[in-house]
């Protein structure tokens, strides 16, 4: 039996916010949440003082470019980078070479992942090769194990077929998670068509490329209920389109990335290709939108979108460049230290977004430190400063963040009643 004393445990699916101990049974679940008899024996006490102890997180949107493009990132060095920003569930996007749109890709990948120390859990495709021309077979990829269906990376244009999409998934009870940038209506991908872009040079991302496609698509899903996800919304309209759905009863969800809270267009100027992102980091009237939608629960999750590039790729000029930024492991430190920590957004609102929100959604066993439940958790210190250095445990080190700051450190996570990562 292990033992986590005197930490602040933090369970928002419970309602529990107290100073006290959780012990770990044998078979790795959650044994009791309360005061110990200290006289008892464990074999291992971690002490908590000081520290929060909540659930493991679970980010629904990470790329770990397994297979064909592990020199990127792995599984493993996925998992890894994972734990130590105290994650015990990830669910890994599908575009990937190949893509996860076939039962062979699918079987082989999910196999893999279940060898893992944390739980590593598989998108697939919503359309054939992510071509947006015919669906995958959903209902036996769902029955092969996806945990969701996404074409992330690219938006799905075609209005008949992603109705189709919708409705399968409707029938199937999953969740069907977006990217929503209308290709029609971009100029140039990864930084915001704006003052930056053109200081810069170059066409740029509109806001409208990602609304107009949201409002479309929620809409789509207005009579059919779908467990609609748009993922990483950057637009501060996006917020309003997802409020007011919400509000006429349509069924439909929403995610912000660390990065979205914490920069704005701004930080491409500084950190070049790194800061670039699809959708980009946009205003700061839409970053205060993003936080607002985060605090009143617009927005129901923190997904990090974890993208792994090599150096060789992101040291291309700005406009050649892959998108996306690595995000596992400094996603507490910016959360905690641009949202949490301003006032802005309660810890414990952060925390549901980052646990038992995804768990919902995805009717995972986890998101909650319930007695008997798996025991899968993370303690971290709220109060701990440290600096983004440059080395991490993901194979990649592509984050705008390093060199800032950041008040929040992981100490340990644990996963299924065994340490996955000690600080
Ligand atoms: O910037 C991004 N990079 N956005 C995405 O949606 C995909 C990701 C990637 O796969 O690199
Ligand atoms: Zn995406």
């Amino acid at each position: 039996m292990k033992l986590i004393k005197g930490g602040r445990v933090i369970d928002p699916a419970n309602n529990i916010d107290t100073i006290t101990d959780v012990v770990i049974n044998d078979k790795g679940k959650i044994e009791r949440i309360g005061a110990v008899d200290p006289a008892l024996n464990f074999d291992t006490v971690i002490d908590a003082e000081n520290l929060i102890v909540a659930p493991g997180f679970i980010d629904v949107h990470v790329h770990f470019r397994d297979p064909g493009l592990t020199y990127k990132e792995d599984i493993t060095t996925g998992a890894a980078a994972a734990s130590a920003g105290g994650y015990t569930t990830v669910i890994c996007m599908a575009n990937t070479k190949p893509p996860v749109d076939s039962l062979e890709t699918l079987a082989e990948l999910c196999s893999r992942e279940k060898q893992l120390p944390i739980h590593v859990l598989q998108a697939a495709n919503v359309t054939a090769g992510m071509q947006g021309k015919e669906l995958t077979d959903m209902e036996a990829l769902l029955a092969a194990g996806a945990a969701g269906f996404t074409d992330d990376g690219v938006p799905i244009a075609d209005e008949k077929l992603l109705l189709q999409a919708l409705k399968k998934c409707k029938e199937l009870d999953v969740p069907i998670s977006l990217h929503e940038e209308d290709p029609a209506l971009m100029f140039s991908a990864g930084v915001n068509k704006g003052v930056v872009s053109d200081r810069l040079g170059l066409g740029g991302a509109p806001d409208e490329a990602e609304y107009v496609l949201v409002a479309r698509d929620v809409m789509l899903n207005r009579k059919i209920g779908a467990k609609l996800d748009i993922q990483h919304i950057s637009s501060g309209v996006t917020v309003d389109i997802l409020r007011s759905a919400k509000k006429m009863g349509i069924k439909v969800f929403g995610e912000v990335t660390p990065q979205h809270l914490a920069a704005t267009e701004e930080l491409v100027l500084e950190k070049g290709s790194l800061a670039r992102v699809n959708p980009p980091l946009r205003t700061e009237k839409d970053r205060q939108a993003l936080i607002e939608g985060l605090r009143d629960g617009t927005i129901d999750m923190i997904a990090t979108d974890h993208a792994p590039h090599s150096k060789e790729e992101k040291s291309k000029p700005l406009e050649s460049a892959p998108s996306g930024m690595i995000g596992l492991e400094t996603a507490l430190g910016l959360v905690l230290t641009s949202v949490v920590r301003t006032g802005q957004v309660p810890l414990k609102r952060v925390i549901e977004a980052l646990t038992i929100n995804p768990a919902k959604l995805y009717k995972l066993p986890a998101g909650t430190l319930s007695e008997g439940a798996d025991a899968d958790l993370v303690i971290f210190d709220p109060e701990e400063k440290w600096t983004v250095g440059d080395s991490f445990r993901s194979k990649a080190s592509n984050s705008p963040f390093i060199g800032w700051e950041l008040y929040g450190k992981i100490k340990t996570t644990i996963c299924g009643g065994k340490i996955v990562f000690r600080d």
